[in-house]
């Protein structure tokens, strides 16, 4: 069986669940649930990044210890996605004990092999972030937080010998041009490979920062928190044992949005070199969601929380909305404007009212009973199954290469034209004439294969709908399968239709 290894980042302790962290985790779900339909051993690890100054100085902020605060925000992490429906097959914490003694081990490894060395850091460090700036960073030479002049100090630290991994990273690159996509993002790392690059420090003195895995080769030091958090990926694997790290790794397809692509370029593909394991087979990176009304805040009040967008407007419609509103690997606005018009548009006006348009004919007409297609099919009949099918191929092929956006265009081109069949085949004025009764069962029952392709096609982006769709048809998985015209067995009565997705009034209504 094909496997396939999806993998979120982890997220950081800091913060809440945002709209940035469901947009990567539903995009991630949407992929496994692609690949499981399409017959694959699809796995999903997602979980929490909990060590570093950041989560020491929120810990400190908001008067707990490091270890109770990561536990609380972790466990808020997995509730979410579990509220929201999120099918991942593992949690992975930062500060579980295997991971802890996965990163020693590397670490370990790589330090023996000499990839890992002892040497002398100098810089411009700022006592109130407690962390070293490069001149770039500052503005007007002070620190942008504090205003204050950072002072130059030197500190011992480990390095990790990246440089060494240059020529290598970039043949890789060169040779195996979809590793890192889209393109522009291969461009801009291929772009930074150009300058030499520099050893990447992966030390901070205990006297700094405790929380944080100690080395394994000098108790004075902590690991740096991506050294630590990059590891995750494998010691998951690792944890859960079988052949899971020796097949499933090679298929380890990467979600991460741009403002983490250096330490998943560069970093991490150069340590792995250095510790001997071969390469993920995709980092996929999509752009940032910025509010209409600037960059996402705490601060502004502007935060989208997936648990109350869940409440107001459903999972799938968010769902949908972010995998129709953002083209993957560019940036993308949020409103809640666009929000409901989308749902009102897309989902209420047009893939609800099909279906329950279908339905209430199907119920009007038969008493639901789905009527036998003749093999004398109208022309409208071929036309309505190939566009239906076309789009069907056109959302796989588009899913695969994670045009989410595309795909659902796709599929929605395909309910106008089975908009415009019911309009051209007019069922609702055919029904009048006693005689024409056979054909609007058939041309029903062409609708009807319309829902049943809808049912299979939507699940990967809209699982609930996609049941639900399913049991208005009152149909089993299997039957999801069979072709046009073969879904539904002789007498098979469907349900009378439902709202799927009440319009949403807005404001200037009311
Ligand atoms: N802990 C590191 C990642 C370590 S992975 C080994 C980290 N955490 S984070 O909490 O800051 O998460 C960053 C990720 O969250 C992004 O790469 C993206 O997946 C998601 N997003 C957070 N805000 C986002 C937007 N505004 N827009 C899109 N996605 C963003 O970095």
């Amino acid at each position: 069986m094909e496997r396939i290894y999806i993998t979120t980042p982890l997220y950081y302790v800091n913060a809440e669940p945002h709209l940035g962290h469901t947009y990567t985790t539903v995009v991630a779900d949407t992929l496994k649930r692609y690949y499981r339909a399409l017959g694959y051993d699809a796995f999903l690890l997602t979980g929490t990044d909990e060590h570093g100054d950041k989560i020491a100085q929120a810990a400190a902020a908001d008067g707990t210890e490091p270890k109770a605060y990561a536990d609380r925000v972790s466990n808020l992490f997995r509730s979410t996605w579990d509220e929201c429906g999120i099918g991942y097959d593992h949690f992975i914490r930062t500060t579980d004990v295997y991971h802890k003694d996965y990163v020693q081990k590397i670490l370990q490894k790589i330090y023996h092999a000499g990839d890992i060395y002892f040497g002398e850091y100098g810089g411009l460090y700022c006592y109130g972030c407690e962390r070293f700036y490069t001149e770039k960073e500052l503005l007007g030479g002070k620190c942008p937080d504090h205003q204050t002049a950072p002072e130059y100090i030197s500190e011992k630290n480990y390095f990790f010998r990246m440089s060494k991994y240059q020529q290598q990273l970039i043949e890789v690159l060169q040779t195996r041009p979809d590793l890192v996509r889209p393109e522009r993002y291969r461009t801009e790392v291929l772009a930074f490979l150009r300058e030499p690059l520099e050893d990447l420090r992966i030390s901070r003195p205990t006297s700094r920062l405790q929380w944080g895995i100690p080395l394994p080769f000098d108790s004075n030091y902590v690991t740096y928190v991506w050294f630590d958090a990059l590891l995750n990926y494998v010691s998951a694997l690792d944890h859960l044992g079988g052949d899971l790290l020796s097949t499933l790794w090679p298929t380890t397809n990467h979600l991460i949005a741009k403002d983490i692509l250096k330490p998943h370029a560069i970093y991490w593909p150069t340590m792995l070199m250095a510790a001997g394991l071969p390469l993920y087979q995709h980092l996929n990176v999509h752009g940032y969601w910025n509010m209409d009304t600037g960059k996402m805040s705490k601060s502004l009040g502007n935060v989208i929380r997936p648990l109350e967008m869940k409440a107001r407007f459903g999972m799938d419609a968010f769902r949908y909305f972010l995998l129709r509103e953002m083209a993957f690997g560019q940036d993308a606005k949020f409103s809640e404007e666009a929000l409901v018009t989308r749902i009102n548009a897309d989902l209420a006006n047009n893939l609800g009212n099909f279906v329950s348009r279908v339905l209430a004919m199907q119920q009007k007409y038969f008493a639901g009973v789905v009527q036998p297609l003749s093999t004398n099919w109208a022309k409208e009949d071929y036309e309505l199954r190939d566009s239906v099918k076309r789009a069907d191929f056109d959302a796989e092929g588009f899913t695969k290469d994670l045009q989410f956006h595309r795909a659902l265009e796709a599929i929605w081109w395909a309910l106008d034209q089975a908009n415009r069949y019911v309009v051209q085949t007019a069922p609702f004025t055919m029904i009048k004439d006693s005689d024409k009764k056979a054909r609007v069962g058939e041309v029903l029952h062409h609708l009807l294969e319309v829902v049943r392709t809808l049912a299979r096609v939507l699940a990967p982006f809209m699982p609930d709908t996609a049941v639900e769709l399913k049991n208005l048809l009152a149909i089993s998985d299997d039957a999801l399968k069979a072709p046009w015209g073969q879904g539904f067995a002789a007498g098979h009565k469907v349900n009378p239709p439902k709202v799927l997705f009440p319009r949403i009034e807005t404001e200037a209504k009311k």
